[in-house]
């Protein structure tokens, strides 16, 4: 686990570090999780403007377990803004979105500056449980009795920590990018020595700094080796190349004013 003392230090040392003025960009910003980041993000840091974009965080979403309903662009609404629409999905997303995400990654290694981060939040008590959407007997049992007296003290992670959390998921001390990484070796520990300290956090090909990283919470890598040892190598590889072609035809479709069909 990353301690809440050193998110805070990475974040210091983020705005030190960060270009000035530092351009971050916030895709559901206006509530929950993505607000509390923004917060964060100010309270460490204090310029803005510029034509480049240092900092991206998409963290928009709408209520989940919805019937389906496609958009213009012929995409599930909820898996185009979640990227989630039900747990099997999810689960089968997480890895789609790992694949994407290594391979965006390995090709952007020269550049020494693109890092990408698939994060599980936790659970945070945010406005979306409160989303109209929900029957009024679900909103009431869940923000009225549950949220109050069993998961805000003992389950759900703190808005304001979360915020720092996600901020915190920008250093390049604990998550570089992929041509910043050291050894690539295979070493089942993902940070530096046994106290947690040093050390970068376990990309999701497995290797230490890889640049594309999937996590948990905490900011520890959810790296299931058993999953991709099940694949092999060659395995991974076509299924990267897979998630890759598939990805690109939607966003190249879409582009081109088509609705995606595959
Ligand atoms: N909270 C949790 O416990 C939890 C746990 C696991 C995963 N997550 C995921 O973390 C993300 C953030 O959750 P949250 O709790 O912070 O949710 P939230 O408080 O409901 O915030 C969602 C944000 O998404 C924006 N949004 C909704 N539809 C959009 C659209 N079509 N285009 C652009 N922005 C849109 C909302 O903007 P408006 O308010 O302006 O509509 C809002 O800023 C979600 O993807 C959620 O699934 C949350």
């Amino acid at each position: 686990m990353v301690k809440l003392a050193e998110v805070q230090t990475l974040n210091a040392a983020l705005a030190a570090d960060s270009p000035k003025p530092l351009v971050a960009v916030f895709l559901g910003g206006t509530s929950g999780i993505g607000h509390m980041t923004a917060r964060a993000l100010a309270s460490s840091a204090q310029q803005a403007g510029g034509a480049r974009v240092d900092y991206l965080m998409t963290s928009q979403g709408e209520a989940i377990f919805q019937p389906r309903k496609d958009t213009t662009e012929g995409l599930d609404e909820t898996m185009a803004i979640l990227g989630t629409a039900n747990l099997q999905v999810r689960s089968h997303l997480c890895y789609m979105h790992s694949m994407y995400m290594s391979q965006l990654a390995e090709l952007h290694r020269a550049e020494k500056q693109l890092r990408l981060v698939h994060v599980f939040p936790g659970l945070v008590l945010t406005p979306a449980f409160h989303n109209p959407a929900y029957s009024a007997w679900f909103r009431f049992l869940f923000n009225g009795v549950l949220a109050p007296l069993f998961l805000a003290p003992f389950v759900a992670v703190d808005p304001v920590e979360s915020g720092e959390r996600m901020l915190s998921l920008a250093s390049p001390a604990l998550y570089p990018a992929a041509s910043m990484s050291g050894t690539g070796d295979d070493s089942s520990s993902s940070r530096g020595d046994e106290s947690g300290k040093g050390g970068t956090v376990r990309g999701m090909d497995g290797r230490p700094g890889s640049g594309a990283y999937s996590l948990d919470w905490k900011g520890d890598d959810t790296h299931n080796q058993k999953v991709y040892a099940k694949l092999g190598d060659e395995g991974i590889e076509a299924l990267k190349e897979q998630v890759w072609e598939h990805t690109n035809t939607a966003f190249e479709d879409i582009a081109a004013g088509k609705p995606f069909t595959e």
